[in-house]
């Protein structure tokens, strides 16, 4: 494969559990994307100078290490399990895009009834991913056997293969359905985005730039709201001391209403009945709280 240098290129989930959400949120920051058929392994953005590689998430590391790729979205699970095995880091999270929360846990089959970790110490452990389970056994001090899986992990206890499994548990369907419960947590991820540290030219840089603020703004926004309430004077300090996550509102004399103020604001954190409620008590009356669709910090 031999990339167009003139566009950026952002590897994500060819398919699975990251795959629309990475797609969503390229869509809310502004691009317009062709759908891609089954077997196509690269989609345009039409308004804007990237494509998407669409490949194994396990693969996302290497695209982005090596610059294949200059951005890529992929869980802090398969980044790490990759970082570990270099020498020196050839990729930096930019952002935690706040989905595809998940954990990667030791699980045992359901007959097993009271769990230590000291039942792992001369056992099998079947896993994809072997540096994260071995930097934990050694922190926890326990000898233990890694067998290396490339899927089909939970099958492991059922073929004999090892008593004890660690895999990516989201839902914990997957462990239900096959006989296992979690018993230890390994490591807890989520969707991040990352950059390559190859060096890129100007125009390039600049591209890359102008696609991180948006997607910035995206995040940003997910959470944010415009608050809007009127307020007497006397109670304006405590008022913006309960606004999440909100700095300096913007406070506006109400015509006809000596002494009271509208108060303007954009709260970064959720706003919740209870934050409502306290307002209120604090003296606040026609709150409005109000979606943001864009934004740029
Ligand atoms: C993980 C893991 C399990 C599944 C668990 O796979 O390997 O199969 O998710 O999810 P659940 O707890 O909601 O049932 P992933 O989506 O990362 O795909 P991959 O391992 O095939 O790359
Ligand atoms: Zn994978």
């Amino acid at each position: 494969m031999s990339p167009d240098r003139s566009r950026l290129h952002i590897a994500i989930q060819k398919s699975g559990r990251l795959n629309d959400r990475s797609r969503q949120l390229l869509r809310d920051a502004g691009l317009k994307l062709s759908e891609a058929g089954r077997n196509q392994l690269t989609t345009r953005a039409d308004n804007f100078p990237l494509d998407l590689m669409l490949v194994r998430d396990d693969d996302i590391p290497t695209f982005v290490a090596d610059g294949v790729c200059e951005l890529g979205i992929v869980g802090q699970n398969v980044l790490e399990e990759y970082a570990l095995g270099q020498a020196a880091p050839r990729f930096e999270e930019v952002a935690r895009l706040g989905f595809g929360s998940c954990a990667l846990k030791i699980a045992a089959p359901e007959s097993l009834d009271c769990f230590t970790l000291s039942m792992l110490a001369g056992q099998r452990i079947a896993t994809s991913y072997p540096r994260l389970l071995q930097r934990f056994l050694v922190q926890e001090g326990i000898e233990a056997e890694i067998v290396t899986m490339r899927g089909a992990v939970e099958l492991a206890p059922r073929l004999g293969i090892a008593r004890f499994i660690c895999d990516l548990v989201s839902t914990g369907a997957t462990l239900e359905a096959n006989g296992l419960a979690p018993v230890a947590e390994v490591f807890h991820s989520e969707a991040v985005l990352v950059r390559s540290l190859k060096p890129i030219d100007a125009a390039h840089a600049e591209k890359a730039r102008a696609l991180l603020m948006r997607i910035e703004g995206v995040i940003a926004t997910a959470e944010a709201k415009y608050i809007v309430l009127n307020a007497p004077e006397a109670a304006i300090s405590e008022i913006s001391a309960i606004l999440p996550g909100a700095e300096a509102p913007t406070v506006v004399p109400l015509v006809g209403r000596p002494g009271h103020f509208a108060v303007q604001a954009v709260c970064q954190e959720s706003v919740f009945w209870e934050t409502l409620e306290r307002l209120k008590a604090a003296g606040a009356s026609a709150i409005l709280v109000m979606p943001i669709e864009k934004m740029m910090l």
